[in-house]
């Protein structure tokens, strides 16, 4: 059985709905615990918090390697996540971020706004509390108003608006391991500072020897958007708002999840020095996204009215998806 499913309000489904309701469907039948090791998509992220804890204050917070920390935090993850970790460093190949890029980037499979997205994304629940957890929406708006909040420019509150919507991949059968986790390049070789990088011994790409050395199938120096980051809800996402956001809020999108480099600054030898600015705002925006989940519900109805003039100033009524 899968380990999440998928709740449909299927009379006021709009017409583009009509066909992701078979996808959803069949995601929710695809699911094994294979594909879906964790109990609930949000325990990568929960992880997240135990390895990168929430500092005093986070606006002041300068960054740091925290290695020990991040040393003993592999044996504290419970088995679920490990189990998760496994399977995403055994699966995430070259070949298969290859497949998945021209399975996804064609953005063919639909069109919808972004407001439908973010209905669409709310349809995934999980198995294991479905109604302790916030709906998705909630870790968007609370994500959203707390840049908000802070007097942040309204492209980047709509950078926290829109960072997760790529997560529908789950609601399209895709295993959570090839949606959420840390990413880090592929093509070369792994860095130590990647989670739970002993995983990687079961990776095919070990066999490859060109992928085993530093810069791989990259020259030194390539720069951050020349990296074939492993699959998953940054990378889609990234190609869905490409011509709609400035670069700042781009960077945000699509390297958020991208803890070996952003936080760990791991690959230094493939980053350049112009992605340092890049880096600097994913950093700003990766304490929103840690930092911002509360129990307390939004108000999602009062809040819309302000999120649709937003979106309407950047991105187009219907988007490809
Ligand atoms: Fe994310
Ligand atoms: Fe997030």
């Amino acid at each position: 059985m899968g380990r999440f499913r998928a709740k449909l309000n299927r009379s006021n489904s709009p017409k583009p709905f009509l066909w992701q309701f078979k996808m959803s469907e069949s995601a929710k039948h695809s699911g094994n615990s294979e594909s879906h090791p964790l109990e609930d998509l949000d325990h990568w992220e929960e992880d997240l918090l135990k390895r990168y804890p929430e500092p005093a204050s986070f606006q002041s917070e300068k960054v740091s390697q925290q290695t020990e920390k991040f040393r003993d935090y592999a044996a504290e993850a419970r088995p679920s996540v490990k189990e998760f970790y496994r399977l995403n460093h055994r699966n995430q190949t070259v070949e298969f971020v290859k497949q998945k890029q021209s399975e996804y980037l064609g953005l063919k499979r639909c069109r919808m706004s972004i407001w439908e997205a973010m209905e669409y994304l709310n349809q995934l629940v999980d198995d294991s509390d479905p109604d302790l957890d916030l709906p998705q929406i909630e870790h968007l708006l609370q994500t959203a108003e707390a840049i908000r909040a802070d007097g942040r420019p309204d492209w980047f509150i709509l950078a926290g608006l829109v960072h997760d919507l790529g997560k529908i991949l789950c609601l399209w059968g895709e295993p959570q391991w090839a949606v959420v986790g840390d990413t880090f390049p592929v093509g070369c070789k792994w860095s130590d500072r990647i989670v739970y990088a002993e995983a990687f011994a079961e990776n095919p790409d070990r066999d490859v020897p060109l992928y085993q050395t530093e810069c791989g199938i990259y020259e030194p120096g390539c720069g951050l958007s020349n990296l074939m980051l492993s699959w998953g809800h940054d990378e889609y996402m990234y190609h869905v708002t490409r011509d709609y956001l400035p670069e700042p809020a781009l960077a945000m999108i699509r390297y958020h999840s991208c803890y070996p480099i952003h936080r760990e600054h791991a690959y230094s030898h493939l980053v350049v020095e112009s992605d340092q600015a890049l880096l600097k705002w994913v950093n700003d925006f990766n304490q929103y996204d840690l930092y911002t989940k509360r129990k307390e519900r939004m108000d999602v109805d009062g809040l819309r009215p302000y999120y649709e003039e937003l979106i309407a100033k950047y991105f187009p009524p219907q988007l490809h998806w």
